[in-house]
């Protein structure tokens, strides 16, 4: 069946309700172009204004699974489970969880993505690692998934096609933060990518997408609705993002705190996160098994040297260093009572830690790394932050992000519980 573009658009536009046949024909016919940047962009923004019932979510999704390829992973001897994280600062959990919980008995299908804005991807943090590849086939895909039980690379091109493209057009038109296309984009990649479980970390505060825990709920609750009519076993965490995770931000400055981690120390944020995420994961799968304990006794270490070299890369090759450093002082004695997520995403982005363009590079060793967190005393002179880049010119707009961050006062404020909520 066939539309005019602009009848959906008009729909929309005045609160109607999406038909199946309507959502079918307009996904498929902008993926083939048939609909134009500017009709999608309209109709975007019409969702993003009027919202859509769980049904219209539900076909839209549909048909975003529908526009390309699903892999079939049954062969894959372990149980599979994915994690998605919804973005944030700091937010290295996929690197060191990964492998901990292959190294449990469960295969790990990392679909993962680039930076954009203020913050960071997974594969330009790998990338920081000598010789590491994030493009596999399909088969290198299963291959290794299957002798490692943990992959992490970038999705293929016949993925959900459409939601490649319209992802590209949310991101210039305002739209990215409509909770019906958050929800579908993320999930039809996943129902796509073929795992039989997943657990979605719904980043809430500052530094992502949803700055209320009511607006993140909905989108977990969203999220995890689509998955169960996918037979997918779906649960969120809904988890604090108005401070950064850990105390480093940047590409190489992220795998090196990962294999402090997986060295077993490591800030206690991202290890209390990386073992909350293990445990869903593995419960999800149908596996008992403690994660502590693969942290402790270098089992998740082993896999990750396996999942490294199995795409390449050197895990005992140094990381890049940058020629180039500054300080952050406190301005005054005190308690850190904040420090702003979203500022220091973008002293990160400004450092070179993160991209304008889709096809800009990214530095591996330009970052941010926080020598206070909330909860600290300091004294006026101490070194809050360093900042590090590869090119000095950067530095200067750089540092106002980064001393903006701060909030300094008298008395202490009582700290944030990082795991806010949980939806199954
Ligand atoms: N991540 C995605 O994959 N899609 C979105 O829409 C937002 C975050």
């Amino acid at each position: 069946m066939s539309f005019a573009a602009v009848d959906v658009i008009r729909t929309k536009r005045d609160g109607g309700v999406l038909s199946d046949a309507q959502i079918d024909w307009v996904v498929d016919a902008y993926t083939k172009g048939a609909v134009a940047d500017e009709q999608m962009s309209a109709l975007a923004m019409a969702i993003l204004l009027r919202g859509m019932t769980p049904a219209e979510i539900a076909r839209w999704t549909h048909a975003m699974i529908a526009s390309g390829e699903r892999l079939d992973l049954s062969g894959v001897s372990r149980p599979t489970v994915d994690k998605h994280s919804t973005g944030g600062v700091g937010d290295k959990i996929t690197l060191p969880l990964t492998p901990l919980v292959a190294a449990c008995g469960a295969a790990v299908p990392q679909l993962s993505g680039r930076g954009l804005g203020h913050t960071g991807g997974t594969l330009d943090k790998l990338e920081a690692i000598p010789g590491w590849r994030a493009a596999l086939s399909n088969e290198e895909f299963i291959a290794q998934l299957s002798a490692v039980g943990a992959v992490i690379c970038q999705a293929g091109e016949g993925l959900a096609p459409a939601d490649r493209k319209l992802y590209a057009l949310r991101d210039v038109t305002g739209t990215v933060e409509a909770i019906p296309l958050i929800a579908s984009s993320i999930m039809s990649k996943k129902i796509a990518e073929g795992t039989s479980a997943l657990v979605l970390d719904v980043k809430v505060g500052s530094g992502a997408f949803m700055k209320s825990a009511a607006d993140a709920r909905t989108l977990a609750e969203t999220m995890v609705e689509l998955g169960k009519a996918h037979h997918v076993t779906t649960v969120a965490l809904l988890t604090d993002m108005s401070t950064p995770l850990g105390l480093a931000v940047g590409n190489g400055v992220e795998v090196q705190e990962s294999l402090d981690v997986l060295s077993g120390g490591g800030p206690a944020d991202i290890v209390e996160l990386t073992l909350a995420l293990a445990r869903e994961m593995l419960a999800a799968a149908g596996i008992d098994a403690d994660p502590a304990e693969a942290l402790r006794d270098g089992r998740a270490m082993d896999a990750w040297r396996a999942m490294i070299r199995a795409q390449d890369g050197d895990p005992d090759a140094p990381l890049a260093t940058a020629r180039e450093t500054e300080v952050v002082r406190a301005s005054r004695d005190g308690h850190v009572t904040a420090v702003d997520a979203m500022g220091i995403g973008l002293a990160a982005w400004r450092l070179g830690a993160g991209r304008a363009r889709k096809e800009d590079p990214v530095s591996a060793a330009a970052g941010v790394l926080l020598k206070a967190k909330p909860g600290d005393r300091v004294a006026a002179g101490d070194v809050l932050a360093e900042l590090r880049a590869d090119d000095a010119a950067r530095i200067p707009a750089a540092l106002p992000d980064a001393e903006g961050a701060f909030t300094l006062a008298d008395a202490p404020v009582a700290g944030r519980p990082l795991v806010i909520d949980r939806v199954a």
